[in-house]
């Protein structure tokens, strides 16, 4: 299994945060914001990542990281021309990906979940993972058999069918990069990671596992503040354990 950093885009909702920084090296509380996301492919026994970056700050992100060897990892980088959408990822992360499968996480995207358990039993098509919401209409809404397989996924629906929320993260078979080569870009001109599920979900072949916990995209103000907030909180919480 492998693993993406999808740390690339424009960040509009943060400016004018992002006019001189990437959104992904922004803090969140004591540590950039991609330290989390990286955490978590670590934690999930993930040691081969790919970092997607705009042309920008590319260097950025290397003098930050480096070549993996601090995280316990092995790092490589690629450059996104453009915010094609997340499903780009799978285009230009292709020689990297080889024939292997792959994890995708958004670099804004924030968890305290351990994933390790249900990606080592990734088996194939596609899994994604949902938390319950109060306002599922602001995301992406998954709806499932009881057997957890994804029946339908609409992007903010005006009547949602569940109060599911599909996650940033993301795991498939090596097909998702044939997958994604063949999307239409949607209206935004963007190649649509939802897009890319209903192709397996068509299929029957996208898994659903629910996650509890932390879950938090950092890329809007409140979204950035909230997390911060927990953050520090857990920090002092694990200072006041060791006293
Ligand atoms: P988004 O938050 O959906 O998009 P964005 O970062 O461009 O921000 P905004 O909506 O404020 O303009 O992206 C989710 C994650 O994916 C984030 O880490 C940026 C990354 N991303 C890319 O790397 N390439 C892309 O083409 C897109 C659309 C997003």
């Amino acid at each position: 299994m492998k693993g993406i950093v999808l740390a690339g885009g424009s960040a509009t909702r943060l400016r004018p945060l992002t006019k001189v920084t990437s959104k992904q090296l922004l803090p969140v509380y004591d540590k950039p914001m991609i330290y989390y996301p990286l955490d978590t492919l670590i934690r999930a026994g993930i040691r081969d990542i790919l970092i997607i970056v705009a042309p920008e700050y590319a260097g950025h992100f290397m003098n930050l990281l480096g070549s993996g060897k601090d995280f316990g990892a092995k790092f490589s980088y690629v450059i996104q021309d453009k915010p094609r959408g997340l499903a780009d990822a799978f285009i230009v992360g292709e020689e990297f990906i080889d024939d292997d499968n792959v994890t995708l996480i958004l670099g804004d995207n924030i968890f305290d979940h351990d994933f390790s358990d249900q990606i080592r039993l990734f088996k194939s098509g596609g899994m994604v993972f949902a938390k319950k919401v109060s306002d599922p209409k602001r995301f992406g809404v998954v709806e499932f058999d009881s057997e957890m397989t994804a029946l339908s996924i609409v992007e903010k629906p005006e009547n949602p069918v569940s109060d599911y929320a599909v996650v940033g993260l993301y795991v498939y078979e090596n097909s998702v990069i044939e997958v994604a080569k063949n999307l239409k870009p949607s209206a935004r001109g963007e190649i649509e990671i939802t897009d890319l599920n209903n192709i397996y979900l068509e299929k029957g072949e996208l898994k659903v596992e629910i996650i509890e916990g932390v879950w938090e995209d950092a890329g809007s103000f409140d979204g950035l503040l909230h997390i911060s907030n927990i953050m520090a909180e857990k920090a002092k919480q694990q200072v006041s354990n060791k006293n």
